[in-house]
C-alpha cells in the first residue's frame, strides 16, 4: 500500500522503515529538513537498535522516501499516519497544536484528491480529538467524513530501545474505527504483523494508550512499595514479587478489572488495613497503597451520588451481601450505602435471597445489626415485590435471578453497580456506576432524564 507518515521522529521513523519492510511504499513528511534529508539519503532521525539497517534496506529498494510538502505526499498515497509530538503545555494539558496543523496540511490536499483517504493517528491524544481531527479536514477540504476519507486512531505501543522489535511483535494492534472500508485497508496492512487485530470505537481506543501508561506506572510503583516494606522486614522482595506474578488466576490476569462497585466482604479490607498498619509501624511511606481504601470508600460515595441524584424516594436494592452466592454482609459495601440512603429519608425495600434475617449468626449478625438495627424491616423474599414498589433499583450484584427485571419493570430508574447487562435495550432510565451509556433505548432515557429534572418526588 501507499502511506504517508507526518513526523519523522521517533516513532514516524521506525514506523516509516517498518512499514516500508512489510512492503508497502512510504513517504515521510517533516517540517526539519534536516529530517527529510536524512531519510532520502537511507539514513534513520533518531538511534534504535536495527533502524539503520532498515532505512539502509527501504532507501535501496526505493520503499521509502521522504518530503516537506503535504500536497505531494497526500497525492501520492492512501492512508496518512499523523505521527507528531503531542508535548504537555506548562499546565499540564495535551499541546495539540502539531496535531492540528498536520490535519489542517492533510484537509487542504484531500481538496484536490478524488479517491478515499484514510488519516490515522498514531500519536498519543486524548479521546475526543480524532472527531475534532475529522472537523478540521472537513472544514479545509471541504469533503465529507465516512465518504471522501475516514479518520481512524492506531496507537503506538513500542518502547524506545527496543521500538522495532516491538514493532513487528506489539502487544495487539489496536484500530478505533467508525469505517468499515478503513477498518478493511487497516487489516490488510498489518496482515503480517504478528499480533491479535482489535478494531473497536474510537474513543476506546484513544483512552487506551493512557489507562496502559498509567497502569504501567501503576505496577511500578505498587513493586516498589511492596519492595520497601519488605526492605523493613528483611524479606527478599524479588522472590515475593516471582511468586506474585505466578498467581495468573488472581493476580496477573483480568480479574478484578472489571470497572464497578467498590470492594468489601472480610478479607479484602482486613487485610489491607494490617498491610498499611505494618508499613507504618516500620516508618515506610506507601502512599499508593495508602490511597486504595479512601479511593474505595469513595466509590460507595458515587453510588450514594448517583441513587440520589434521581430524585426518588422508594429504592429496592437488589442485592446485600458483598457478592453473589454468601449471606456474609461483613464490610459489604453495599450495606454503607444503605445506611446512608436510609438517613436521608429513603424509603428501601431490599431483596437478597441468601440473606435471611432471623438466620444471620456471630460476627456476621453483630456488624449488620450495628449498621443497620432494623433490617427485618427492609428485607423481603419477594423480588417482584421489591421491584413493582421501587421507582428505583439498584444493582448491586450478578444474580441470575436480576437478568430481566429490565425487561419485566419498564419505566424505573435502574442503577447498575456491577454491569449485570453487557448491552441493554431499556424502556426507563437505566445508568451504570462507572461505564458511559450503554442504554440503545436513547428515547425512553430521555424522557426519564427531563422527568428527573421537572421533579423530584421527595
Ligand atoms: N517516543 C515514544 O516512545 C512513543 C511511544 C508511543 C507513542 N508516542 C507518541 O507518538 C507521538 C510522537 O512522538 P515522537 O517521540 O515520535 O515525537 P518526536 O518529537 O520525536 O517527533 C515528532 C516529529 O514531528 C515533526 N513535526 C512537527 N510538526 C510537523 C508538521 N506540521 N508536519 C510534519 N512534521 C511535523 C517534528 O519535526 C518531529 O520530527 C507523541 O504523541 C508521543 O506521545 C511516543
Amino acid at each position: 500500500m501507499n502511506i504517508s507518515i507526518f513526523g519523522l521522529g521517533y516513532v514516524g521513523c521506525v514506523g516509516a522503515a517498518c512499514l516500508a519492510k512489510l512492503g508497502h511504499s512510504v513517504v515521510g513528511v517533516d517540517v526539519n529538513e534536516n529530517k527529510v534529508r536524512l531519510i532520502n539519503e537511507g539514513k534513520p532521525t533518531i538511534i534504535e537498535e536495527g533502524i539503520a539497517e532498515l532505512c539502509e534496506e527501504a532507501h535501496h529498494a526505493g520503499r521509502m522516501r521522504a518530503t516537506t510538502s503535504a500536497a505531494e505526499a497526500v497525492a501520492a498515497t492512501d492512508i496518512s499516519f499523523i505521527v507528531v509530538g503531542t508535548p504537555s503545555s506548562k499546565e499540564g494539558h495535551l499541546n495539540l497544536n502539531y496535531i492540528f496543523t498536520v490535519a489542517e496540511r492533510i484537509g487542504k490536499a484531500l481538496k484536490d484528491k478524488d479517491t478515499f483517504h484514510v488519516v490515522a493517528i498514531r500519536s498519543t491524544v486524548l479521546p475526543g480529538t480524532n472527531d475534532k481531527v475529522g472537523d478540521i479536514i472537513e472544514r479545509e477540504s471541504g469533503k465529507r467524513r465516512n465518504v471522501d476519507f475516514a479518520v481512524v486512531s492506531n496507537p503506538e505501543f513500542l518502547r524506545e530501545g527496543t521500538s522495532v522489535k516491538d514493532y513487528f511483535h506489539p502487544p495487539l494492534t489496536l484500530v478505533g474505527t467508525d469505517n468499515e472500508q478503513a477498518e478493511q485497508m487497516f487489516r490488510e496492512l498489518y496482515k503480517d504483523i504478528d499480533a491479535e487485530f482489535v478494531s473497536t470505537d474510537i474513543k476506546v481506543a484513544e483512552i487506551m494508550k493512557y489507562v496502559n501508561n498509567t497502569y504501567h506506572a501503576l505496577k511500578i510503583v505498587f513493586g516498589n512499595e511492596v519492595g520497601n516494606i519488605c526492605k523493613g522486614l528483611d524479606i527478599d522482595s524479588h522472590k515475593v514479587m516471582e511468586i506474585f506474578c505466578k498467581d495468573r488466576q488472581l493476580n496477573i490476569s483480568p480479574y478484578y478489572f472489571k470497572p464497578g462497585f467498590a470492594y468489601g466482604g472480610s478479607c479484602l479490607p482486613k487485610d489491607m488495613k494490617a498491610l498499611r498498619t505494618l508499613a507504618h509501624d516500620l516508618y515506610v511511606d506507601v502512599p499508593v497503597i495508602d490511597s486504595i481504601h479512601p479511593s474505595n470508600e469513595k466509590q460507595k460515595d458515587n453510588a450514594v451520588q448517583a441513587i440520589m441524584a434521581k430524585g426518588k424516594r422508594k429504592v429496592g436494592i437488589l442485592g446485600l451481601s458483598f457478592k453473589s452466592g454468601t449471606d456474609d454482609l461483613r464490610c459489604s459495601p453495599i450495606v454503607d450505602v444503605v445506611e446512608r440512603l436510609l438517613g436521608k429519608g429513603c424509603e428501601i425495600r431490599i431483596y437478597d435471597k441468601n440473606v435471611v434475617v432471623s438466620e444471620l449468626t456471630g460476627t456476621n449478625k453483630d456488624f449488620i445489626m450495628a449498621k443497620i438495627p432494623h433490617l427485618q424491616h427492609f428485607v423481603t423474599s419477594d423480588l417482584d415485590e421489591v421491584c413493582r414498589q421501587s421507582d428505583l433499583l439498584v444493582v448491586t450484584n450478578k444474580e441470575k435471578e436480576f437478568e430481566d427485571i429490565l425487561d419485566r419493570y419498564p419505566g424505573k430508574v435502574v442503577i447498575d453497580l456491577v454491569r449485570q447487562w453487557n448491552e441493554v435495550d431499556y424502556d426507563g432510565h437505566y445508568e451504570g456506576l462507572s461505564w458511559g451509556d450503554i442504554n440503545r433505548n436513547t428515547a425512553a432515557q430521555q424522557k426519564e432524564i427531563e422527568k428527573d429534572f421537572r421533579q423530584t418526588d421527595f
